[in-house]
């Protein structure tokens, strides 16, 4: 039973038969074969209303300019910050070092009629000049923990301020590694293509940076389908402790 203040999280992604989800080197070593089986899983899965991914992954939103950030010109108040927005869907990009630039304040997803307000998630080290532009590009974002990402009070913030009830966690394997250390991935939705990476440093689904005691959560198999091309769609939820 998921937490009432909290989202029910559902981490939905695509690996190989090893469990690795790109060649490690910014290699895409599946995307462009499986995207069509990966969005038409993603579309029957519970509503949703909210994606959450890692910074590497957003950069394929944000703009591909990298201009320096203007110099602070007023004081910035390191709290959340919801900007102005139509949008009922939300779009969470992690970049707490403050390294993407936008040119606009909302996604737009090919398999999903309506646009996402983007809303990024940093910390309290986040330099400031950062805040400052996302404030005049009109963009949200969550502030949560001091050097690292408070997944509990972020997660908790998703759900009180956006009222988002599910939201989906697609990596890459940092930020699901992470999330899954905070102990918060409810359901996990696995796309299974026939490929096998064979390779240490590509990613898997789950990874965690440093070097912590073996934590392994257990999972019921709730639905597995037969998939075109080979593939086969695993669902899981988080066992009952
Ligand atoms: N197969 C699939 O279904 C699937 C889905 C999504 C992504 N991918 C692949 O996965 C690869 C990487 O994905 P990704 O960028 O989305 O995520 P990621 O590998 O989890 O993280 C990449 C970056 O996001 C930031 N980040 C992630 N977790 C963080 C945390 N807990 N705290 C602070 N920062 C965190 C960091 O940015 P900084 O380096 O700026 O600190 C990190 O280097 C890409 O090659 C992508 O194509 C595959």
């Amino acid at each position: 039973m998921t937490n009432p203040e909290l989202p029910h999280i559902i981490c939905h992604m695509m690996s190989t038969i090893d469990g690795k989800i790109s060649g490690g080197d910014g290699v895409d070593i599946m995307s462009d074969e499986f995207f069509g089986l990966y969005t038409e899983t993603e579309d029957m899965l519970p509503p949703h209303t909210a994606w959450m991914c890692g910074r590497v992954t957003m950069q394929m939103f944000a703009s591909s300019q990298t201009l320096p950030l203007p110099v602070l010109s007023r004081q910035i108040e390191v709290t959340d910050h919801i900007a102005q927005h139509e949008e009922k869907l939300y779009m969470f990009g992690i970049d707490t070092k403050g390294k993407l630039r936008w040119d606009k304040n909302s996604i737009k997803l090919s398999n999903v009629n309506n646009p996402l307000h983007l809303v990024i998630v940093v910390t309290k080290s986040t330099p400031k000049e950062y805040l400052q532009y996302l404030q005049d590009k009109n963009i949200s974002y969550l502030v949560a923990g001091d050097e690292s990402i408070d997944f509990p009070r972020l997660f908790s913030s998703i759900k009180e301020k956006m009222e988002v009830e599910t939201l989906l966690l697609e990596g890459g394997g940092l930020l699901n590694g992470s999330v899954m250390a905070a102990d918060m991935v409810d359901e996990i939705s696995l796309l299974m293509t026939p490929k096998v990476a064979n390779r240490g440093i590509a990613q898997s689904l789950f990874e965690r940076k440093i070097e912590e005691p073996l934590d392994v959560t257990n999972y019921e198999l709730i639905d597995v389908k037969k998939m075109a091309k080979g593939c086969v769609w695993l669902q899981y939820m988080k066992a009952l402790q």
